[in-house]
């Protein structure tokens, strides 16, 4: 009997999905015997689609757009960053069976940050962009690193103050609307907005890129993202896509599932086009 053992990612839509590849380059780097699979699960089949894949004996899955926040009331048990994110994006089979969700992508963004990009993150003041689930994944951990400052800044104003007030227990963020950022430069300007999906970048005043702004993009694209384009355009001094992320929230799912983690270097540059 073979002792592969069985990990997926859901999504809807999943075929762009670069998670495979990557696990199976973790797995052939740590010598450990899984299976990696991209599974497209509409919303209304999330429920039978996870409790089928457990069924036929897979041990974890990892979990994107729609169903990160869905996901979470079919949880056994939440680890405190998931429910701090309000967020799933790893999914642990425990050994009596039960479901336990987990979130890598906050400490996958600070390990890329830290460990790939070397910033300073607690000298630094740190804007986030947007305040839906991505901003909300994120926030939680960077509030905790204490840094200089930390202001997420959201169209709707509202759901910006709702995540500060939310994790005020954490560290202090300052809720703000765009057009309140008008007086500074930031460090560090992460954008968690979707709207790049739409091929927009919204109305952010320049004036938070100074020459020494490092640009920060959640999303990933093979060529410049809208808002990399856009801070490129304002001088900012180094622009980066969530790539580093993707490879870093990875190897944590990884450490969470098989307890190694797999070393990110030269990942990136093996990931098909
Ligand atoms: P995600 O999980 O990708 O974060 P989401 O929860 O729908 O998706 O949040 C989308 C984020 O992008 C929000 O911060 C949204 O701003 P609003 O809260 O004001 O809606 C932001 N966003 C999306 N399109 C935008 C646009 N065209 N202009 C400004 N902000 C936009």
């Amino acid at each position: 009997m073979s002792n592969t053992e069985q990990y997926a990612v859901i999504g809807h839509p999943i075929e762009h999905s670069k998670s495979p590849v990557i696990h199976r380059l973790f797995a052939e780097q740590t010598g450990e015997s899984i299976s990696y699979e991209a599974i497209d699960v509409p919303p209304d089949e999330l429920n039978t689609a996870i409790t089928r894949f457990i069924a036929l004996g897979g041990r974890g899955l990892n979990v994107t757009v729609p169903h990160k926040q869905n996901v979470l009331e079919l949880m056994d048990s939440l680890s405190e960053r998931a429910e701090l994110a309000g967020a799933v994006n790893t999914i642990i089979r425990e050994e009596d069976g039960e479901l336990r969700g987990d979130n890598t992508d906050g400490v996958g963004l600070i390990a890329d940050l830290r460990d790939n990009i070397r910033l300073e993150l607690e000298d630094m003041e740190i804007l986030v962009l947007g305040a839906g689930g991505a901003a909300r994944g994120i926030l939680p951990m960077l509030a905790e690193l204490r840094p200089d400052e930390l202001v997420v800044a959201n169209r709707t104003l509202e759901r910006a103050l709702k995540i500060a007030d939310d994790l005020a227990d954490i560290g202090r963020i300052k809720g703000r609307a765009y057009e309140e950022l008008e007086t500074k430069s930031f460090d560090l300007v992460i954008n968690a907005t979707s709207a790049g999906l739409a091929g927009n970048v919204p109305p952010f005043p320049a004036s938070i890129i100074g020459p020494n702004t490092v640009c920060y993009d959640l999303s990933y694209s093979m060529r410049d993202t809208p808002f990399v384009a856009w801070a490129k355009e304002h001088s900012c001094k180094t622009t980066y896509q969530g790539w580093g992320m993707l490879i870093e929230q990875a190897a944590e799912s990884f450490l969470l599932w098989r307890g190694i983690r797999p070393t990110t270097a030269g990942v990136r540059d093996r990931l098909p086009n």
